[in-house]
């Protein structure tokens, strides 16, 4: 690609730009933030740090969109953070005017772009993205399942004593509480977790999953999650600008896929050139389907709050 820009220049978009630089996804890394300063000087040390580590993808920062014109795409990473006891709902009408005005901005100077969502709550603003940019389904693609299967993956592999490359995993539904983490298709190399581990164990791990995100903001105190953020959001910036094809799963606009529609909500998805190539539609058991109609009522009330 041409040129990455990240919106927003906090831990995550930062962490973000400086895994696209160095894994030069594109010539051109640009961070735009709001406070003066900010994603210039972030901008500035990142490529400073070019000569140690050996990239050539040229990083950049400002308070202007002009610097993001004709992007090929765009992570977005802008508004508020959760604090300590505070839900991603909480974070609804603020963030959701911060990406209204980005998402015009982004329509404004690169219409063909594809936007990888970040902020949060995540399905919702996905959701404000895809309206506010008048932007197809193929270029609106939220990031959450990547997020929370890295989650389970690891909690997995911390049980099991197993390399994390070992274990495949889907977490689908919305970011949040409700997310769906499906025990039918946990596999370590191809051997189901069912095998390997009692039921009250699987159980406790899809917990800690679901509350993976308040774990971290639990520690950090000030702040939420940008390392395994950042890593989940830029695994799909590179699917993307390599044309990978990689089945990930992640937010997408639904028009009848496991009978919704209208919302946003973590599916398996193929990433590639042009963005989302295409909703896999799987097998799932009647508690799973009940489950992700739980989260997708989650979603839709988050939705119907902003109206
Ligand atoms: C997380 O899951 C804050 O939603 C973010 O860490």
């Amino acid at each position: 690609m041409r040129k990455i820009t990240v919106v927003g220049a906090g831990h995550v978009g930062a962490t973000c730009a400086q895994r696209l630089a160095e894994m030069e996804l594109a010539r051109e890394v640009v961070m735009v933030d709001v406070a003066d300063g900010i994603a210039q000087g972030k901008a500035l040390d990142q490529w400073e740090s070019a000569p140690v580590e050996g990239f050539d993808a040229r990083v950049s920062g400002s308070t202007d969109y002009d610097l993001a014109e004709d992007s090929d795409l765009f992570i977005v990473t802008a508004g508020i953070a959760r604090k300590p006891g505070m839900s991603r709902d909480d974070l609804l009408r603020t963030n959701a005017n911060i990406v209204e005005s980005v998402s015009k901005e982004i329509a404004n100077v690169a219409p063909e772009s594809i936007i990888v969502m970040v902020s949060n709550p995540l399905d919702t603003m996905s959701y404000v993205a895809m309206k506010a940019s008048g932007f197809p389904r193929e270029r609106v693609i939220g990031m959450a399942g990547v997020l929370d299967t890295a989650r389970y993956r690891s909690f997995i592999a911390l049980e099991l004593d197993v390399s994390v490359e070992d274990i495949q995993a889907l977490v689908l539904g919305g970011h949040g509480d409700t997310m769906v983490p499906l025990v039918s298709y946990t596999t370590v190399s191809g051997i189901p977790l069912t095998q390997l581990l009692p039921k009250e164990r699987i159980e406790a791990l899809i917990e800690r999953t679901r509350k993976g995100g308040a774990e971290i903001v639990a520690h950090l105190k000030t702040g939420s999650a940008y390392y395994a953020p950042s890593s989940a959001a830029v695994q799909m910036a590179e699917a993307i600008a390599k044309d990978k094809k990689r089945i990930l799963p992640c937010a997408a606009y639904l028009e009848g896929e496991y009978g919704q529609e209208g919302i946003f909500l973590g599916v398996p998805c193929k990433l590639g050139e042009g963005g989302l190539q295409e909703i896999l539609e799987v097998e799932l058991t009647d508690h799973e389907r009940s489950e992700l109609e739980k989260s997708a009522e989650a979603v839709r009330s988050t939705i119907a709050a902003l109206q």
